[in-house]
């Protein structure tokens, strides 16, 4: 008999995050080779719809971006929700119609794939326990959905939670997990709590190397131990940094670590430079303005040209005034998206 918790929507808004110590390389079904922390943003965000409703056709999910159709996005997202059968064994009987949009540009640099995935994570997981009936405690449920999240985009296993989330096995944090992300913020000394991320546009196309095929890169990588050893030690430092709040050493490790992820890419095979010029001369100048102002700002890089510039709330007039009057002739038609420290995914209640 068909009863009417068989039919509904659900509905999440979940961040994106900028990684401080950077997940690249993984083995196994999406596990990491080392432990990655990042800080989950409040303003670029991915909202997603779920509505679900027993199986009646072969094609099984439905999904729009931004009010449009979109075949490749669509293809990718079935696959991972059939993958998950196992996990959710309620999947295989229902149908869904999913859309999504976000709250940033595409191709900003910020990472769509940890919003989206978590997003969807969380609306799957809120599908089941209407489904089902089955209540988990709220940091089961929590878990539930990093886990989720994780096996669709790696790094959105880390949004599922505000302020800051670590994210892989480590001696240095024995709540660490490869299969979920955990919270960290509770740790973190209170300049941390609305830490700015000022994002510097310097271009906006298309990233020349996917996130997927960039981890593929460390599989016969010369320097991949290396690299692993390293990030396993400045995942331990920076816990350390996050909870004293010293900011000259977080400073020199968070750029130490956006460099290594390029310099990692640039000497793979076959080799990537998503560095630009303009990227090169941000990073000279926001140098140089630490130097002079002694203002504890500095940049971190994902997989791509733009720049995160990180900085304590208590110095952002002055650093908006160093962005209008030294960087901006850098950034593609002046763009920059000033964003912060967010406080995590939200259910929104669907009239
Ligand atoms: C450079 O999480 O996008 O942003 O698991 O293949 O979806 P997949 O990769 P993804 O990789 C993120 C790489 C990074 C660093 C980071 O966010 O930790």
């Amino acid at each position: 008999m068909k009863n009417d918790n068989q039919n509904g929507s659900v509905c999440w808004e979940s961040p994106s995050n900028i990684a401080f110590i950077k997940y690249w390389g993984k083995k196994g079904n999406q596990l990491p080779c080392n432990p990655s922390i990042s800080m989950s943003l409040k303003h670029s965000i991915t909202r997603t719809q779920l509505n679900y409703f027993p199986k009646k056709s072969n094609k099984r999910i439905h999904f729009e971006f931004d009010g449009n159709t979109q075949p490749i996005f669509e293809k990718r997202i079935a696959q991972f929700i059939d993958s998950l059968v196992n996990h959710s064994p309620f999947i295989a009987d229902f149908e869904f119609n999913i859309s999504s949009k976000n709250t940033f540009p595409h191709s900003a640099g910020i990472a769509s794939s940890a919003s989206a995935m978590s997003a969807l994570a969380l609306c799957l997981c809120s599908a089941e326990k209407n489904i089902t009936g089955k209540k988990l405690e709220e940091q089961e449920y929590f878990q539930k959905a990093s886990f989720i999240a994780r096996l669709g985009s790696g790094s959105a296993s880390r949004s599922i939670y505000g302020g800051y989330a670590a994210w892989g096995q480590t001696n240095a944090f024995s709540k660490a997990s490869n299969n979920y992300a955990v919270p960290f913020s509770q740790y973190t000394h209170p300049v941390f709590h609305d830490y700015q991320d000022t994002i510097l546009m310097i271009s906006a196309k298309q990233k020349l190397v996917s996130s997927t095929a960039g981890h593929q890169l460390m599989n016969n990588h010369p320097y991949a131990n290396a690299r692993y050893s390293q990030a396993f030690s400045n995942f331990e430092r920076l816990l350390g940094i996050l909870r004293s709040g010293d900011l000259d050493a977080f400073v020199e490790l968070i750029e130490n670590e956006a460099l290594s992820l390029h310099a990692l890419m640039m000497n793979s095979s076959p080799s990537f430079i998503l560095l630009k010029p303009n990227t090169l001369a941000a990073i000279k100048s926001i140098r140089q303005f630490r130097t002079d102002t002694k203002i504890p700002v500095c940049f971190t890089i994902d997989a791509g040209p733009n720049i995160h510039l990180l900085y304590p709330k208590s110095e952002k007039e002055e650093i908006i005034a160093f962005i209008d009057s030294e960087l901006k002739s850098l950034l593609e038609n002046g763009k920059y998206l000033l964003d912060e420290t967010g406080n995590g995914p939200q259910k929104i209640i669907i009239e």
